[in-house]
């Protein structure tokens, strides 16, 4: 099974990515054929800073291979090192009715909100569409916000191999509904854009900040305490087996135990948890080089991997002549 998913390269990871994505495409290396890439041309719809998009780009790389991404099991590139998906954006375009667009809530969102309305934002789509279909994309796990994006690429995957013949494969979308929404320190979603994230690299003392500001009752220490409705135990679980969990449980429930035992403890685990990957990411931020061999060595992949396709849509449409 073809797995293909983009991420943006979007600043400083929080464990809702963490755990809500990324450690998902880094087990489906385990069995599925995987597909991975750094979505920089998306990007430019929100960044306009070269050198913050390109620093961006080579953290988003390094913070994906050193959580565990392996560029030999997978294909893991940067999207703006294959061009050829541009290309392929505008043959799908000629198919691609304007109402369908102009029915993307991610785009009106973002239009409602104040972002002004170029025609990069309105296209993301397409886009978005040539990276599922250059790669005969099987399964495409988004978030429930890019769902309707993917139901745009099979629209437009079926009206292009109506017209030209069978092309492309249809690719259908996968929602996880079992991942669960990690809360933020304040209890709501985990959001950069809340500002109550927990990040995954960071200096000792910023982390533990940002774990002791995590909101819990006025329950007094000896008293018992209810797991359920403790935002500490809510992000602790992450990090626990089942077993540890109970135990975890009946500490809250004996009484006796105050917030800040129970979150230094969440701060020295979060820290071990990531330390070695924190090490990792630094050794490949110190070898810029490095990193960027590897990248060209995932695009070379990808490029093969696509290459077939592509041959085919210039053939149907003329463009080889
Ligand atoms: P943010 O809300 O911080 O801007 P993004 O929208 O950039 O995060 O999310 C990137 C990825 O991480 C998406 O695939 C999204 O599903 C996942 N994700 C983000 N926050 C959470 C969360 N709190 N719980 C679960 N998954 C999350
Ligand atoms: N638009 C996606 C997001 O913001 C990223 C993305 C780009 C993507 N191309 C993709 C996701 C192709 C899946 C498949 O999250």
């Amino acid at each position: 099974m073809r797995i293909l998913s983009g991420i943006q390269p979007s600043g400083s990871l929080h464990l809702g990515n963490y755990f809500g994505m990324m450690k998902k495409m880094i087990e489906y290396q385990e069995n599925e054929d995987l597909f991975c890439f750094i979505a920089n041309y998306h990007a430019m719809t929100s960044v306009a800073d070269g050198k913050v998009l390109a620093r961006g780009t080579l953290e988003a790389a390094a913070n994906f291979l050193a959580l565990g991404m392996d560029p030999e099991r997978s294909t893991f590139w940067v999207q703006s090192d294959l061009p050829e998906v541009q290309e392929l954006t505008w043959a799908l375009s000629n198919f691609t009715p304007m109402g369908l667009l102009e029915r993307c809530h991610s785009y009106k969102d973002k239009v409602a909100k104040g972002i002004a309305a170029n025609h990069g934002l309105f296209a993301y789509p397409v886009l978005m569409t040539a990276d599922i279909l250059l790669f005969q994309s099987d399964r495409v796990p988004v978030g429930k916000d890019q769902k309707q994006h993917v139901e745009v690429a099979r629209d437009i995957a079926i009206k292009f191999n109506n017209h030209y013949g069978e092309i492309f494969t249809i690719p259908e979308a996968e929602i996880d509904d079992e991942v669960a929404t990690v809360p933020g320190v304040d209890g709501q979603k985990m959001s950069k854009s809340y500002g109550n994230t927990i990040d995954l690299f960071q200096e000792e003392k910023a982390l533990r900040k940002q774990i002791m500001r995590i909101v819990t009752d006025s329950t007094p220490v000896e008293e018992p305490k209810d797991p359920d409705r403790c935002n500490v135990f809510q992000i602790y679980r992450l990090f626990l087996d089942k077993e540890q969990q109970q135990a975890l449980r009946r500490r809250y429930e004996a009484g006796g135990m105050g917030y800040g035992e129970v979150k230094q403890e969440l701060f020295e685990t979060v820290r071990d948890f990531f330390a070695p990957f924190t090490q990792r990411r630094q050794e490949l931020l110190a070898d810029l080089d490095g990193l960027r061999a590897i990248l060209a060595r995932g695009a070379e992949k990808a490029r093969e991997a696509g290459a077939p396709t592509l041959r085919k849509v210039r053939k149907k449409t003329g463009l080889a002549y």
